[in-house]
C-alpha cells in the first residue's frame, strides 16, 4: 500500500478496503460499546429536526429515509428519535456492523427500522425512490463522493433532501489540529507519532516514501478532510442546490465549547436538495436561525 499513493486506488479498491475495515472485530466493538447517550451528539437531533419538520411540511405524508453507511445505526435511530412516523431503511455493507445495529434497536424498541446489507453504489441501483439519505461519517470513506451524490440524487423524489454530516474538512491539516489529537491521544499512538516524526532517532526504516499514507486508504480522508467549499460548488453541477452548509466543532461536549476559540470548525454537515425544489429556499433564513440557536456550541455557516 505504501508504494501507491491513495489517487491512483480506484472506488473499488476504496471500497475493498472499508469491507476488510468493518469486517475487523476490534472495529466493531468500537461502535458495540459507544454509549450514544453519554456522546449525544446534539448536531444530528438539531439538524435533523429542523429538515424533518421543514420536508414534512412540503410533503404532507411520512418521510422516507435512507442512513446510508448507517452502521451501527446512529443517524437512522437519530431519525426516529426526531421525527417517529418517518420510515427508516439503514444501509451497510458491513454484516458485523449491521448486527450490531439489529442489537441496539432491539434495545431501544424499534423495530421498524428497514435493514439492509449492501454498498452504497449497489443499493442505488435498486428502483425505489427516497425522500431523504443521510450519509453521517461516511462521503470521507469514497473516492469520489460527488459522483456519489450525483446516483444518490437520482433516487430522490422531486422534493428530496441529502445530508452529509460529521465528515472532517481540511482543517484536520492545520497544525492547530495535529497539536490537539496529539494532545489526546492515548501513549501508544503519541509513540507511534513521534516515531513516524523522528523515524531514525526510533531504529524505523526511513527510507519508505514520507508522502505515502501510514493509514489504511478507507480512512484517507480522515487525515486530509474534504474541502468542503469546492464540494458545495462541485454539488451545483450535478443539479444539487446547497441549503445549509455548516462548519462546527465535532466532538464530546467540553470540547465542541472548546474548539471554536481556536478557530477549529473542523467538521462540516451540508443540506442539500434538487435544483428542481425551489421552494425550500423560502425556509432556508429560518432554517439557519433554528440550528444555530439550538446548537449549544459556535458555528460557522458558508
Ligand atoms: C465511520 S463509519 C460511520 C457509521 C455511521 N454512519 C455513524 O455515523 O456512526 C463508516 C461506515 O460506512 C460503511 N461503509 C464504508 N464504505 C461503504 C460503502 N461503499 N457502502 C456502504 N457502506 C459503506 C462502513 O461499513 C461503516 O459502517
Amino acid at each position: 500500500m505504501r508504494n501507491k499513493r491513495w489517487e491512483d486506488f480506484s472506488e473499488e479498491e476504496i471500497l475493498e478496503a472499508n469491507i476488510a475495515k468493518y469486517d475487523q472485530d476490534a472495529i466493531v466493538q468500537f461502535y458495540e460499546d459507544f454509549d450514544e447517550p453519554r456522546y449525544s451528539y446534539i448536531e444530528y437531533e438539531v439538524i435533523f429536526t429542523s429538515v424533518l419538520e421543514t420536508m414534512r411540511k412540503k410533503l404532507g405524508r411520512p418521510v422516507r429515509a435512507v442512513d446510508m453507511c448507517g452502521g451501527a445505526g446512529k443517524g437512522a435511530f437519530t431519525l426516529k428519535a426526531c421525527q417517529p412516523d418517518c420510515q427508516v431503511t439503514l444501509v451497510d455493507l458491513s454484516e458485523k456492523m449491521l448486527e450490531v445495529a439489529r442489537r441496539k434497536a432491539g434495545k431501544n424498541r424499534l423495530h421498524d427500522i428497514d435493514i439492509v446489507q449492501a454498498d452504497a453504489f449497489s443499493f442505488l441501483e435498486q428502483d425505489n425512490e427516497y425522500d431523504l439519505f443521510v450519509y453521517s461519517s461516511a462521503l470521507h470513506h469514497f473516492k469520489d463522493p460527488i459522483a456519489l451524490l450525483q446516483q444518490t440524487a437520482e433516487k430522490l423524489s422531486p422534493q428530496g433532501m441529502i445530508i452529509s454530516i460529521a465528515d472532517p474538512n481540511t482543517l484536520t491539516m492545520s497544525r492547530r489540529y495535529g497539536f490537539l489529537q496529539f494532545s489526546a491521544s492515548d501513549w501508544e499512538t503519541k509513540k507511534q507519532v513521534m516515531k513516524n516524526k523522528f523515524g531514525r532517532l526510533f531504529g524505523a526504516d526511513t527510507k519508505q516514501n514520507s508522502d505515502m499514507p501510514e493509514f489504511d486508504i478507507a480512512e484517507y480522508q480522515t487525515f486530509t478532510g474534504i474541502d468542503d467549499i469546492a464540494f458545495t460548488k462541485q454539488v451545483q453541477n450535478i443539479g444539487l442546490q446547497p441549503l445549509i452548509h455548516l462548519r462546527y466543532p465535532a466532538g464530546e461536549p467540553y470540547i465542541t465549547r472548546l474548539l471554536p476559540y481556536i478557530g477549529l470548525y473542523w467538521a462540516f454537515s451540508t443540506v442539500l436538495h434538487k435544483d428542481t425544489e425551489p421552494g425550500y429556499q423560502i425556509y432556508q433564513e429560518q432554517m439557519k436561525r433554528e440550528i444555530a440557536t439550538n446548537l449549544p456550541f459556535r458555528i460557522k455557516y458558508y
